[in-house]
């Protein structure tokens, strides 16, 4: 693993980076978010827009971001700035991003901290159920986002934990890590196969998937279940954040990139493929146990992943220790993006402000995450997470996709990119290639953007009270308003740009 220097660092091998990408895909998005999104858009519904996107708009920006960054040999912003000065806001606007998201990543991270813990108690705390325990011994829910509550001490320290631990992985370097990931990874694998051959032999299970795969084809007008798609691709593997435009430039300029690609899609979307069968077999099964149709059995949310794994655990002989290994495993696929995704910010900070020491900066950035994060630790904790991922998700991350296509696909050309990744890669690409990023992913994204703005408008995000709206609107307002700025201010030419 490397660390940004003043000579570019470079991966020990193809392999190495193969890995870090995967790394950084692979994670909460996967276990956690992929699942309670499908539920929350009806299952099988989710799943064909899912995939459709994962293909035309997923892999070819997937394609475009590791081309960049190794064809600029630069980080996000960099590279932006050498296509066209005027657009390094949109790297500040990715690593804000970066920042809000993590914000709240390492609140999730906590929770299985928590979870973790409880492991180790007999009887499991939550045995029986899942979800209250989560509602009322976790998060200590309150009634509304009205009623803030407390902050959970409890909470309060497993986030503290969780920065305390993502701050010497930042600062410490990656190495080490870099070996915990070879073996993290292939675990939620191996762990997630073990949880699916239990849930299908649940009863009831079988109707779980079934609602989990069956396609339901009136609901693909709807243009928020495809924004929904297209923010779960964003998000899980990891595009529109920049940070694998930084991972992109530290390799040879003439390395192969698109079966890289296809490789980092590939596992993604397996692992998420596979979490949803673990969740909708359980679901199933406790449809059949509760004795309600299946989009009932919990409130579909965030908390989802929290209810459905913890109940497949316990119904495992050594619940305990499969529970144990199961957390231990959710935190450590979580800490690798969470640190990657703190690089996001803390790369973009140092290219600016050279001047500062490396430490200094993580621990800025940590401290600042862990204090963002506080919000999330209060009764009404699940009612901002809601409305923070909503907005930022789908307006912010989807804006930095179509600028970014725009200024790849018309400002430097598409065909002259294409030209450079074919001539690096074994596995060629098409003309088809030009097409989604000139043409289809601005336009669809433009699309479906305009359509939600007026749905937000029109009707308040989940009927959450407008100062709560205004709350989701300032936060992609402001840096939107800041990258302009940038966009159109004098700025004196930084450091990286003359590297
Ligand atoms: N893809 C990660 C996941 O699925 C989350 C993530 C989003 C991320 N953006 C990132 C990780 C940037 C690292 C870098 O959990």
């Amino acid at each position: 693993m490397v660390k940004l220097a003043e000579q570019r660092a470079r991966w020990d091998s193809r392999l190495i980076f193969l890995f870090a990408a995967i790394g950084s895909a692979v994670g909460l998005g996967n276990l956690w978010r992929f699942p309670y999104i499908t539920y929350k858009f009806g299952g099988g519904a989710f799943l064909i827009p899912y995939l459709i996107i994962l293909l035309a708009i997923g892999i070819p920006i997937l394609i475009l971001e590791f081309a960049l960054g190794q064809k600029m040999q630069q980080g996000a912003i960099g590279s932006f700035r050498k296509i066209n000065r005027r657009f390094s806001g949109l790297g500040f606007l990715a690593a804000f991003i970066c920042f809000v998201v993590v914000a709240y990543y390492a609140v999730v991270m906590g929770w299985s901290l928590i979870y973790m813990l409880g492991s180790l108690h007999a009887p499991l705390p939550w045995s029986g159920e899942p979800e209250k325990f989560f509602a009322n011994n976790v998060l200590q829910r309150s009634a509304g986002i009205g009623d803030i509550g407390s902050l959970s001490v409890a909470l309060v320290v497993a986030l503290a934990a969780v920065w305390i631990a993502i701050f010497f992985c930042v600062f410490r370097g990656v190495k080490s890590i870099g070996k915990a990931v070879m073996v993290s990874m292939p675990l939620p694998f191996i762990l997630l196969v073990i949880l699916f051959l239990r849930a299908i032999t649940l009863d009831g299970a079988l109707a779980g998937i079934a609602y989990y795969i069956r396609p339901d084809f009136s609901l693909l007008l709807s243009g928020e279940l495809w924004l929904a798609a297209i923010s779960q691709v964003f998000f899980s593997l990891s595009i529109g954040f920049g940070v694998l435009i930084a991972y992109g430039s530290f390799n040879p300029l003439r390395q192969g990139i698109t079966r890289n690609a296809f490789a980092v899609a590939l596992a993604d979307t397996g692992l998420s493929l596979l979490a949803g069968f673990v969740v909708f077999g359980v679901l199933g099964h406790m449809a059949l146990v509760q004795n309600v149709p299946i989009e009932d059995v919990v409130k579909s949310g965030p908390s989802l992943a929290f209810a459905a794994f913890p109940q497949a655990l316990s119904l495992l002989p050594l619940a305990g220790i499969f529970s144990l290994v199961f957390f231990v495993t959710i935190f450590f696929i979580g800490i690798d993006s969470a640190f990657s995704l703190v690089e996001g910010v803390t790369t973009v900070v140092r290219d600016r402000w050279r001047r500062i020491a490396v430490p200094l900066v993580a621990f800025i950035v940590c401290g600042l995450g862990f204090i963002s994060g506080l919000i999330f630790t209060t009764g009404a904790g699940l009612y901002f997470f809601d409305i923070i991922d909503h907005y930022v998700n789908s307006y912010l991350l989807v804006a930095v996709g179509i600028v970014q296509c725009i200024l790849v696909g018309w400002v430097y050309g598409a065909e002259k990119m294409r030209n450079y990744i074919n001539s690096v890669s074994r596995m060629k690409i098409g003309r088809w290639w030009d097409a989604c990023i000139r043409w289809v992913i601005p336009l669809s994204l433009g699309i479906l953007m305009a359509m939600q703005l007026i749905t937000d408008i029109r009707t308040p995000y989940e009927g959450y009270p407008q100062w709560a709206q205004a709350i989701g609107w300032g936060i992609i307002i402001l840096p939107l308003a800041i990258a302009l700025l940038m966009a159109f201010l004098p700025s004196r030419p930084s450091p990286a740009a003359q590297r």
